[in-house]
């Protein structure tokens, strides 16, 4: 297993999961009472974008890079940057903070976050980034049987974002039923299972499983940036929300259809927010 983050960190994908995970958390702390974060894939939680494995590739310039000196009148946008802009010190782009570092400037006293990583040396990271910080647990390992651990939590309240890299054809039908399962243990939390969109990916065959899982109220955001016929690329990216806070729908169809404007690659850019299953 090859995949490192970093050569993606601030990329579109990360652009649009993290804009979502803001949405998430932000309509989460509506209520006081708090709740709990998890997450299965966390990564590294900050990427030094002028590391030069980084550069070579330098996705983050069609991603972050082009909203970094963007104003946004959309509040979601602008809670994004100001994360973003949190771990840069300076008007230049240096950093970018991976989900567990944006969840970490979103959340309050009150609540807490769970961070499952399996790769040691990424793990070993996350442990530094979080060291000393009381609301932040890192446990190095696999997602999936931490998320057993996890649920359902004492607070009754959250959110546990499933964020795999997909290597392997088999990880669609894993990530699938971890999220029915972990459902079936915890029925009033909050899910959010991030998927690539690209020619010949199996998002049909997830769709078909969440929907003929019984599971209800499943709602699916995704970005294009490419038509999804284009071979060979990351055409774009969706995430399933099931229990998406109350009026997390109308927040994400107002932000990411300029998103997809600012976002665009190749000849047409489009975006959607649509009810996979209703209530
Ligand atoms: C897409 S990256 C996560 C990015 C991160 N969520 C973010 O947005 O900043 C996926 C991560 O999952 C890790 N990983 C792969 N399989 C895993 C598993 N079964 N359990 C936990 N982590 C895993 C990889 O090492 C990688 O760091």
């Amino acid at each position: 297993m090859n995949y490192r983050h970093a050569f993606h960190a601030g990329n579109f994908a990360d652009v649009f999961k993290h804009l979502v995970l803001v949405a998430l958390l932000e309509a989460l702390k509506r209520k006081e009472k708090g709740f709990a974060y998890f997450e299965t894939h966390a990564g590294a939680g900050r990427y030094d974008l002028r590391d030069p494995a980084v550069q070579k590739t330098a996705e983050y310039r069609d991603g972050i890079g082009r909203l970094w000196r963007a104003a946004s009148a959309d509040p979601l946008t602008t809670a994004y940057l100001a994360a973003v802009r949190g771990v840069n010190r300076g008007p230049a782009l240096r950093v970018y903070p991976g989900s567990p570092r944006i969840a970490r400037a979103l959340v309050r006293p009150q609540d807490r976050l769970g961070l499952a990583e399996r790769e040691p040396g990424e793990c070993a990271r996350l442990a530094r980034e979080f060291a000393r910080d009381r609301q932040v647990r890192v446990e190095c390992g696999d997602g999936y049987a931490r998320l057993d651990a996890w649920l359902p939590p004492p607070e009754a309240r959250g959110l546990v974002l499933l964020d795999p890299p997909y290597e392997s054809a088999g990880e669609w039908r894993t990530v699938g039923e971890a999220v029915v399962a972990a459902h079936r243990r915890w029925s009033t939390g909050v899910y959010a299972l991030w998927y690539p969109l690209k020619a010949g990916a199996p998002v049909a065959r997830l769709k078909q499983a969440l929907e003929a899982s019984g599971v209800r109220r499943i709602l699916v955001a995704e970005l294009e940036v490419w038509p999804n016929d284009t071979p060979f690329r990351l055409n774009g990216c969706g995430m399933a929300m099931i229990n998406p806070p109350w009026r997390v729908d109308e927040e994400l169809e107002r932000a990411l259809p300029p998103l997809s404007g600012q976002l665009r690659q190749g000849p047409r850019a489009t975006a959607r927010v649509e009810w996979l299953v209703p209530e």
